[in-house]
């Protein structure tokens, strides 16, 4: 069977796959969940805050919800598409649909970033979990708000409790992930993105009904464009990306999960609406109390560390408020840490034949390890600097604003012109059995001309290569 006819034909793909029977997800719903679970994480809860904090608000908001609509979703479907239409891992997804190429280095490179992106973000997550402790022990309520900062820098400057931290966060991945794809990722997610949504939801309420909220709606919700550069085009994009967990194999390895019932195109959205839903509410949770207070916005990546304890402290059940906002975010970034891990587990279970435990193992310790650089970054190695960075802020860069629009211009390209337009409304039309091919057609457009040409130019203008 030439290339062409493996890409036609949706049944062949998985009838010469592993010899191991594949575990997928056991309803659409769940796999919506395990989605959603993947997608909200630190992205929502740090990121997108920070940024539109750092980015003068709303105008960031317009301009990432663009990216989302050029880039962020055309990707995912098309990985959707990739995993579903394969049956297999990131890598040999695309081994399967275009046989004899050089295509399958898109998953190599996917399941490499999965992995890199995992030796900072197991850090920040095991800062999470211990500032949960910290905030329901009183440790930040009290002291006086201006030592803050202190509490702070005594966790990230010690080389242990963060290490120690972060070996409980990657423990709880580990063991979600050896229960497996039902047991585990599932039902997991099914459990927790509920838990989630209420703790944000009064998180929210609280924030809200201070007096002097509404700067912070304004902020939130009044664009101000004049505050645009092209460095904000790729911080949004690479946003778009990693809050969507496209580029790095997780959505191809999700769509290999998705049984032949499920609507490609409708998970899609519901995931990415839902998704921004709980970026705004994080948003409503932060800046109207960030304002109440008089403090500032932009303090960049230490707001949820530094800016929301001061702020959270200096309100009636502060302390309590804090606990449960540490909590959510706790959930939200062990939920995209299993995803993350999953990538690597399912490439390492398929490919060489490993069992799921020793594949887990494997990869808990390569994070494990090579995590300790994003951990000491802020201690013992705060000193080593790749390419004027820390260990910790290259990982971020590399992946965030280098791997994932590279690998987002080869998967568009890959979907556009190499799968093409018939084999996606094929896959995602369920063979013509829903009614989306005009909306599909659209996408499919998208995808060849404007993701590819669009993630170029933001990439290199961002990167200073070329002047807009
Ligand atoms: N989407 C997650 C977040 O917003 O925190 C992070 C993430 C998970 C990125 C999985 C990439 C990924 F493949």
């Amino acid at each position: 069977m030439d290339a062409q006819e493996t890409m036609l034909s949706p049944t062949s793909a998985s009838s010469k796959t592993t010899a191991k029977p594949r575990q997928g997800f056991a309803t659409s719903l769940g796999a919506i969940a395990a989605t959603l679970g993947s997608a909200v994480g630190l992205g929502n809860i740090w990121k997108f805050p920070y940024m539109t904090g750092e980015n003068g608000g709303a105008a960031f908001i317009v301009v990432y919800l663009l990216c989302l609509f050029i880039a962020g979703l055309p990707v995912m479907l098309s990985e959707f598409v990739i995993g579903r239409r394969s049956q297999a891992n990131a890598v040999r997804s695309f081994k399967k649909l275009a046989p004899g190429t050089p295509w399958h280095f898109v998953g190599v490179a996917g399941v490499t970033s999965a992995v890199v992106i995992m030796f900072f973000y197991s850090t920040v997550a095991g800062w999470i979990y211990a500032y949960i402790f910290k905030s329901a022990g009183g440790a930040l309520a009290a002291v006086d708000p201006a030592q803050t900062p202190a509490v702070f820098d005594a966790l990230t400057a010690s080389p242990v409790t963060p290490l120690l931290w972060q070996w409980v966060v990657l423990a709880v991945v580990g063991t979600v992930i050896i229960a497996g794809v039902q047991n585990g990722i599932e039902r997991v997610a099914k459990t927790v993105l509920p838990i989630l949504f209420l703790l944000l939801l009064v998180c929210d309420i609280r924030a809200l009904t201070l007096s002097g909220a509404g700067a912070g709606v304004n902020f939130l919700f009044r664009p101000d464009f004049s505050k645009l550069t092209p460095g904000m085009f790729l911080a949004a994009l690479g946003l778009s990306f990693f809050k969507m967990s496209v580029c790095m194999g997780v959505m191809t390895t999700y769509g290999s999960y998705m049984g032949p019932e499920d609507n490609l195109p409708s998970s899609m959205l519901k995931v990415a609406l839902s998704d921004t839903l709980v970026s705004i509410m994080a948003g409503l949770a932060i800046f109207p109390a960030v304002f109440a207070f008089g403090y500032q916005p932009d303090a960049g990546p230490s707001l949820l560390f530094i800016t929301i304890p001061m702020v959270f402290n200096s309100m009636p059940l502060g302390q309590l408020f804090l606990t449960l906002f540490f909590l959510l975010a706790a959930i939200a970034a062990t939920g995209a840490m299993i995803s993350l891990m999953e990538v690597p587990v399912a490439y390492l279970s398929e490919e060489k034949d490993w069992p799921r435990t020793k594949a887990t193992l494997v990869s808990v310790l390569t994070v494990a390890l090579f995590g300790m650089l994003g951990t000491f970054s802020t201690s013992i190695l705060s000193h080593v600097k790749v390419w004027g960075m820390t260990f910790f802020d290259f990982f971020d860069f590399s992946t965030s604003s280098i791997l994932m629009p590279m690998a987002g211009i080869a998967i568009s390209i890959f979907a556009g012109w190499v799968l093409g337009k018939k084999v996606i409304v094929d896959e995602a039309s369920n063979h013509g059995q829903l009614k989306n091919q005009t909306f599909l057609s659209i996408l499919s457009f998208i995808l060849k001309y404007i993701t590819p040409i669009a993630v170029t130019i933001v990439l290199l203008s961002g990167l200073g290569l070329i002047k807009l």
